[in-house]
């Protein structure tokens, strides 16, 4: 059986454990026991494990950075750590708790196109790699390198302007994106760089979006990167690292569109191993979504159901608070019963919250439910808890 499945009589259940039971204990203890994420180890391990064993097959060396932000919750960091993971963070305070969670700081890698002063000191100091991702950000790293007397591992974050085929606000490598150096800067920053003592150019990093589900998009970011590496060298540069970012996408259909073929961890690696080998480079991978969301549940309740003339609601406990993604992006989440009912019909699934855009899911089929009836959000591990907020005075659920 999968990690997440339902028992012959209609009980939703995370590994061995009835997620029903879960609510119900929950809901004794505490009146804000409701809703919660939960979270499957075994469903984590194996998510790594897809890259980890491809990455091994091909012999490549490799670092493999989970990207905090998708998850930020200290356990499944320090599981991921366990796995092997390093970790990639884009604020001061997501590498204070990689620290936390005790990750070796010289194998993480630091992101973002606005780390402010203390954040940069903070990363040198720990000697964490550092993706600069502008002239004016070389500029800031090095500034704070020569302060504090330190050289600074650096990757160029380049942005090659190619089209990931995803929503425009996860689009990050497209030349309209705030995110990284345009390949008309690659000289400059090259001369910034490559002649400061207090910088030690170790790569080039990418990364061009996320919910990427199109294979090609990848070879050919890693065809333009190694295109950027043949310049560098020609330069006199010898680099360590190709860093090709995250963004791997998951069918978060998968339950009611079986063939929709999405590659995993593991195909992404086969795909793009060839050129990485060639390249003699160290590979850095920075995937979230594709190691943390299918880990991950919410779990709710049904508060009441309302029809109007061409709706039916069925208004949950649950919330853009918690799943902000299908309000966002208006991303699909399956949605599921967690206990067995009879017969099926038509609802837009709703939360409390004071906004027409608060909706988990628009005019879905489900089994009929009965208030106090539990409910799962599925392939709700990643970017859920971690972009939840208590809007409304809710209380936050992480
Ligand atoms: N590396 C960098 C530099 C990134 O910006 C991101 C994500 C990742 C790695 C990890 O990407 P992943 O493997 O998870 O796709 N809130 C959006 C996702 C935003 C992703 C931002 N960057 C969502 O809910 O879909």
């Amino acid at each position: 059986t999968g990690v997440f499945h339902t028992s012959p009589d209609g009980y939703l259940f995370c590994e061995d454990l009835q997620v029903k039971t879960v609510q119900d204990e929950f809901a004794k203890a505490s009146e804000y026991g409701s809703p919660f994420f939960m979270y499957s180890k075994r469903q984590i391990g194996d998510n790594v494990r897809s890259y980890v064993e491809a990455l091994q097959r091909h012999d490549l060396p490799y670092i493999l950075g989970y990207a905090v932000k998708a998850n930020n919750n200290l356990t499944i960091l320090r599981i991921l750590r366990d796995l092997g993971c390093t970790a990639v963070l884009v604020s001061g305070n997501e590498l204070k708790l990689a620290m936390l969670a005790g990750f070796s700081t010289d194998k993480l890698v630091f992101n973002g196109n606005g780390k402010t002063q203390w954040e940069i000191e903070l990363a040198v100091t720990h000697d964490v790699m550092i993706n600069a991702d502008s002239l004016f950000d070389i500029d800031h790293i090095s500034s704070v390198a020569r302060q504090l007397g330190k050289k600074v591992k650096m990757l160029l974050r380049m942005n090659p302007d190619i089209d990931p085929e995803v929503h425009r606000y996860l689009a990050t490598g497209s030349a309209v994106s705030k995110f990284g150096i345009p390949e008309t800067d690659l000289d400059t920053a090259l001369g910034k760089a490559g002649s400061d003592d207090n910088i030690d150019l170790v790569g080039l990093h990418c990364h061009i979006g996320s919910t990427i589900t199109n294979i090609d998009v990848f070879r050919a970011t890693v065809s333009a990167m190694l295109r950027y590496n043949n310049h560098v060298q020609g330069r006199g540069f010898r680099l360590k690292y190709l860093n090709v970012g995250g963004g791997l996408g998951i069918n978060y259909r998968k339950y009611i569109q079986v063939c929709m073929c999405i590659p995993s961890g593991g195909e992404l690696i086969d795909s793009i191993a060839d050129k990485i080998k060639e390249s003699g480079l160290c590979l850095i991978l920075e995937p979230g979504r594709s190691i943390i969301a299918s880990a991950g549940i919410l779990v709710s309740k049904v508060i009441g159901i309302k029809r109007n003339e061409t709706r039916s609601f069925l208004v949950i406990d649950g919330s853009m608070t918690e799943v902000m993604r299908p309000c966002l992006y208006g991303a699909y989440h399956h949605i599921q019963l967690i206990e067995p009912t009879s017969g099926t019909r038509r609802y837009s699934v709703v939360g409390p919250v004071c906004e027409c855009g608060d909706y988990l899911a628009e005019d879905i089929e489900l089994p009929i439910p009965h208030e106090g009836c539990g409910l799962a959000i599925r392939d709700a591990g990643a970017y859920c808890a971690s972009m939840s907020s208590n809007y409304n005075m809710r209380v936050r659920t992480i």
